[in-house]
């Protein structure tokens, strides 16, 4: 199998092929350096024309679930202890205080499975996708089950539109593997313009004294990404740390910033 970010090696008798068809005078491409450049532009417009929706269908949403479990409850867990959730017993004398949490790019719900489980009494979980399919998988029948406030409580949305939630609602926001879509631009509109829909109306549905946002996200494919997502966030007031190439990032509402690692 090709594992993402490889060049493909092609064995002797299907380079002679390959090297064959660029020969031939109908060929748009003469040396393997020619074809490679346009397959990289092919990659970048399929990701400007990327569209969570249609890429997750039933099967590669059920394929993901299977796959990704013990990965993304791991991440999942990683970002609620950031956003200063307790994920170990209960401490005793701890307060029966309620708190409500938005996981953005929710997914099949292994993210927010993992909120519903840790604090079941004290800590609802709402999720947001984009993707029927992911937002139907089975695994949302184990989140509704569970006993945390408005358990398996999603909704479909775009989270490079501002989200569609009254102001200062939730108490804290995760996210685990997804923002990183926001930092492409689309067909229509900027990275940038992505990226600040969500940084911006983020600040508006968290209340006054929200914990600090950790999203963890994929943002070191793409050189510029990380840059990108800490001038955004900085324009629209937030602060941004990033967990030194972790791919993990908190967001807070302070200008002070302190690197974790
Ligand atoms: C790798 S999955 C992660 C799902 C879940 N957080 C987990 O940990 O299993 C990425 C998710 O981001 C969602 N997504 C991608 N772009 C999105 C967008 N613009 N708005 C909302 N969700 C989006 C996809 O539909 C997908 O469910």
């Amino acid at each position: 199998m090709l594992r993402r970010g490889k060049q493909p090696r092609f064995g002797g008798s299907r380079l002679a092929m390959l090297e064959e068809a660029m020969a031939a005078p109908s060929s748009h491409y003469r040396t393997q350096a020619e074809l490679r450049q346009q397959i990289e532009a092919w990659k970048e417009t399929d990701r400007s024309n990327f569209d969570a929706d249609r890429y997750y269908d039933s099967w590669r949403a059920a394929g993901y679930t299977e796959h990704n479990r013990g990965s993304q409850e791991t991440l999942a867990r990683r970002a609620l202890q950031l956003c200063s959730i307790h994920t170990g017993e209960p401490p005793v004398d701890h307060a029966k205080e309620c708190l409500l949490a938005v996981d953005l790019g929710c997914g099949s719900g292994l993210s927010t499975a993992v909120a519903c489980r840790v604090r079941a009494d004290t800590l609802g979980t709402i999720g947001v996708d984009l993707s029927w399919e992911m937002l139907k998988s089975p695994e949302w029948e184990e989140v509704s089950s569970s006993l945390s406030p408005l358990s398996g409580e999603r909704l479909r949305c775009d989270l490079s539109q501002p989200l569609p939630f009254r102001r200062g609602v939730f108490d804290l926001c995760y996210s685990v593997s997804a923002v990183h879509y926001l930092a492409q631009g689309s067909a229509t509109r900027t990275a940038e313009q992505r990226i600040s829909a969500l940084t911006k109306s983020l600040r508006d549905v968290l209340c006054a004294g929200s914990r600090p946002c950790a999203l963890q996200a994929y943002l070191t494919r793409d050189s510029n990404a990380l840059q990108l997502f800490r001038d955004v966030a900085e324009k629209d007031g937030w602060a941004l740390c990033d967990l030194a190439g972790s791919g993990l990032f908190e967001l807070h509402w302070s200008t002070a910033c302190v690197e974790v690692r």
